[in-house]
C-alpha cells in the first residue's frame, strides 16, 4: 500500500492543532505550511472534546473547513482518531473508564491519556468516534492516512482491566495448576486457587512476582492492540485504499511490543524525543531509527514525531542549536524514515506544552526557527529519489522488549540497565561507521553475517533454538553477561544459564559477580569490565581473554568463542566499558565508512553524509562543512 496516500516524495509537517486557535489562523498556517514545503500534517490527535462535545453529538462544521482548507493548498492529511484524550464529559459519565493507576487510585480527566482501555464503555465511545469520523471523512481528498489514538502506553490496573487479564491467561495457559507453575506459586504463598484470586500486578507489600508483572505487561500490550484493531477495522472498512498507523514511542513503561505491533499497522511510525542535551542525542535519535525501520521489517517507517527546537526531558529544557533540527531529521531519513515529521505545527499559546518547540513558533514567522524550517523543506524534495533504495546492514543487534520489561524489576542477580547495554553497542558500532540492523529473539537472522545479543535476560526456548540455527549455519553470535539467564515464564535456566545453549557456547555460566560500583575489572589486553561478572567455566570454548584482577575471577575467562557448526558463538561475561567492546569489534573486523560524530549511510547508488562535528568531515572524496549534511552518488 502506498502511503501516506498522495504524498509524493517525502513527507514533511507535523501535528497540526487549529482547535486551539481561532478561524483567522488558519489561512495564514496554509500560506507557512506552503512556504515551508509542508505536505502532510497531523489533525485532531486531541481533539475529542470539540469534535463530539457532547456524547452522540458532533461538531464537523470546523473539521470540514480544516480539511478543505488543507486540501486546496495541496496538503495532506494524517486524520487522527482522538481516543488518546476523552473529553470531561466521559470521565464524569463514565468515571470507572479512566484508568486506575497500580496503588488502585482511579485517575479524573484534566489531562490526557487519562483511560482504560479494558473499559466497555470507553471501548464503545472509541469505536464511536473512529465511525462518526470515517463515515464522514472517508472519501475526503486530503485524506492521505489514518493516524489511531497516540501513542499507545497507559496502563491501567482496573477492575475492568483484571477481568481481562484472567481471560487472557485461561486462554494462555488453560489451567490454574499450569499458571501456577509458570508463575512458580508456591513461593511467598502465592498458589491460586481460585482465578478469581489472581489480581492484576497492584501495589503490594515487597517485591512483586516478576513472571506476574511480565504476563501483565503482554496482557496489556494485546489489550491495546485489541483497541487498535477494532478502530482500524472501522476506518478500513470505510476506505480500505487510506493507509492506517499508530504512533509508537520509546520507553520501558510503555507496554507496547512493537514486535507483534508492526504486522498490524500499514507503516510504522515513531515518535523520537532524544533525552539528552550532548551528542548522545544523536545516539539515540540513530537507535530509535534503526529501531523503527527494523520493526518495518527494514522498509521504509515515517519519523511521526519528533521537537523542532527545545525538547522537553527527564533533564530539563533542552534547545536544540542551529542545524540541529535538519541534522536529527537526516539521521532519521538516511536510516529509512520517509520523511520528518513533528510535534507540532505551530507553538500553542496555552496549555501543559505550551513552551513545547514547533515549526512556526511563538514569535512567528520571522524568526530563526522558521527560517530553518523553510531552507529544510526546500530541501527535501531534492533527496526523495535517494531515499528510495533499502538501507543494507550485515550486522543485527537483538531486541527483546521481553529482556527489557523483565530487567526492570528489584529482584535481579545485579544491577542490569537493558537499554544501556543495547545502546552500548549501537553507539560503539555507530562510532565505527558500521550501520545496523535490530532483530527480533525468535525472528529471522539470515540475511546477517553477525548477531549481537546484549544482556538478552529473557531467552525462551524457540529464542535459544534461533540462535543455535543462525550459528550452526555459518553465522557468528556475540552474547553478553545475563544472556538467557531466565526462560520466557522468568524461571531461571538450570545448570549453567544461557538459555541452555551452554554446548552452543561452549561453556556453564557457574556463578554472577556484580561489582561495586565504579571500580573496573582489568581484562588482559583487552580494556576493562564494570559492574558485572561472571564466572565461566570452560566445555570446549577457548579463552579469547581473562579477567586480571578480582577475588574470585583472576585469571578466569572474559570472554570466550567456540566454534558450532559452520559458524561460531561468542560470549562476554561481563559489561564491557566502550573501548573494549571497541577493541573486540576490531578483533571481529567490524567497520564502516563512517566514524563518531560522522554519519554515513549507504542506500544503493547513494550515500548519505550527516557531520555532527564542528570541523569538516571528509568521506572518501567528498568533504562535508561542519553541521552539515550531504547526499551524494556512492563512490
Ligand atoms: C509526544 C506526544 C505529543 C507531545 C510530545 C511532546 O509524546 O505524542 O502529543 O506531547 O510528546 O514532547
Amino acid at each position: 500500500m502506498d502511503w501516506p496516500k498522495g504524498v509524493d516524495g517525502l513527507s514533511y509537517g507535523g501535528d497540526y492543532n487549529p482547535e486551539q486557535w481561532p478561524e483567522e489562523v488558519w489561512d495564514d498556517d496554509v500560506m507557512l505550511m506552503r512556504e515551508a514545503g509542508v505536505n502532510l500534517v497531523n489533525v485532531g490527535v486531541f481533539a475529542w472534546s470539540r469534535l463530539e462535545p457532547r456524547e452522540g453529538e458532533y461538531d464537523f462544521g470546523w473539521l470540514d473547513r480544516v480539511m478543505d482548507k488543507l486540501h486546496a493548498g495541496g496538503i495532506g492529511v494524517g486524520l487522527a482518531t482522538p481516543t488518546a484524550s476523552p473529553p470531561p464529559w466521559f470521565g464524569i459519565a463514565y468515571p470507572d473508564a479512566l484508568n486506575t493507576r497500580p496503588d488502585g487510585v482511579r485517575q479524573v480527566h484534566g489531562s490526557r491519556d487519562t483511560y482504560d482501555v479494558c473499559a466497555p464503555a470507553y471501548r464503545e465511545a472509541s469505536r464511536r468516534i473512529a465511525g462518526a469520523l470515517a463515515e464522514r471523512y472517508a472519501g475526503h481528498p486530503a485524506l492521505a492516512m489514518w493516524h489511531v489514538h497516540n501513542e499507545y502506553g497507559s496502563a491501567t490496573y482496573s477492575p475492568h482491566a483484571e477481568r481481562a487479564f484472567r481471560t487472557w491467561l485461561q486462554e494462555k495457559y488453560g489451567s490454574l495448576d499450569a499458571l501456577n507453575e509458570a508463575w512458580w506459586g508456591s513461593f511467598w504463598s502465592q498458589h491460586y486457587g481460585e482465578w478469581e484470586q489472581v489480581l492484576a500486578p497492584r501495589a503490594t507489600q515487597y517485591l512483586p512476582n516478576p513472571a506476574h508483572e511480565l504476563d501483565y505487561k503482554r496482557f496489556t500490550s494485546d489489550a491495546m492492540l485489541e483497541h487498535y484493531r477494532e478502530q482500524r477495522e472501522i476506518l478500513r472498512e470505510a476506505n480500505p485504499e487510506v493507509p492506517i498507523t499508530t504512533n509508537f514511542v520509546f520507553g520501558q513503561w510503555v507496554p507496547v511490543d512493537p514486535w507483534k505491533w508492526a504486522g498490524e499497522v500499514d507503516l510504522v511510525a515513531f515518535d523520537s524525543y532524544p533525552s539528552a542535551p550532548d551528542e548522545r542525542a544523536e545516539q539515540q535519535s540513530a537507535l530509535h531509527a534503526d529501531l523503527s525501520r527494523s520493526w518495518a521489517g527494514g522498509g521504509d517507517w515515517l519519523l511521526m514525531e519528533q521537537a523542532a527546537a527545545t525538547v522537553h526531558s527527564k533533564d530539563g529544557a533542552i534547545a536544540k542549536a542551529p542545524g540541529r533540527m535538519a541534522r536529527h531529521s537526516m539521521i532519521h531519513i538516511s536510516r529509512g524514515s520517509k520523511g520528518a515529521m513533528f510535534f507540532q505545527w505551530r507553538a500553542g499559546r496555552g496549555g501543559a506544552e505550551q513552551w513545547h518547540s514547533a515549526l512556526v513558533p511563538h514569535a512567528g514567522k520571522h524568526t530563526r526557527m522558521f527560517r530553518e524550517v523553510v531552507e529544510f523543506g526546500g530541501a527535501l524534495p531534492g533527496i526523495a529519489h535517494a531515499a528510495g533504495s533499502p538501507v543494507e546492514a550485515e550486522v543485527a543487534i537483538l531486541w527483546s522488549p521481553e529482556s527489557w520489561w523483565a530487567t526492570a524489576g528489584a529482584h535481579l542477580p545485579g544491577p542490569v540497565d537493558y537499554l544501556e547495554n543495547v545502546a552500548q553497542i549501537h553507539r560503539v558500532l555507530r562510532d565505527r561507521g558500521v550501520v545496523v540492523d535490530f532483530a527480533a529473539p525468535e525472528g529471522d537472522l539470515s540475511k546477517y553475517s553477525t548477531v549481537i545479543a546484549p544482556t538478552t535476560y529473557m531467552l525462551s526456548g524457540a529464542a535459544a533454538e534461533n540462535l543455535r540455527w543462525f550459528t550452526a549455519g555459518g553465522g557468528r553470535l556475540v552474547a553478553s553477561y545475563l544472556t538467557g539467564a531466565v526462560d520466557e515464564h522468568c524461571q531461571v535456566w538450570l545448570d549453567g544459564y544461557l538459555g541452555g545453549l551452554t554446548d552452543l557456547f561452549g561453556i556453564r555460566v557457574t556463578e554472577h559477580l556484580p561489582q561495586p560500583g565504579g571500580e573496573l575489572r582489568a581484562l588482559w589486553n583487552f580494556g576493562a569490565a564494570e559492574r558485572f561478572c561472571e564466572l565461566v567455566e570452560l566445555r570446549g570454548a577457548q579463552c579469547v581473554t581473562q579477567y586480571a584482577t578480582g577475588d574470585v575471577i583472576e585469571n578466569q575467562p572474559a570472554v570466550t568463542v567456540n566454534p558450532f557448526g559452520e559458524g561460531e558463538a561468542w560470549y562476554v561475561s561481563c559489561k564491557l566499558v566502550d573501548e573494549a567492546w571497541d577493541r573486540l569489534f576490531e578483533e571481529l573486523q567490524l567497520a564502516g565508512p563512517g566514524c563518531a560524530g560522522v554519519d554515513v549511510v549507504d542506500r544503493g547508488e547513494w550515500r548519505f553524509i550527516v557531520n555532527h562535528t564542528e570541523r569538516e568531515a571528509q568521506v572518501g572524496q567528498v568533504v562535508v562543512p561542519a553541521g552539515a549534511w550531504t547526499v551524494d552518488k556512492r563512490p
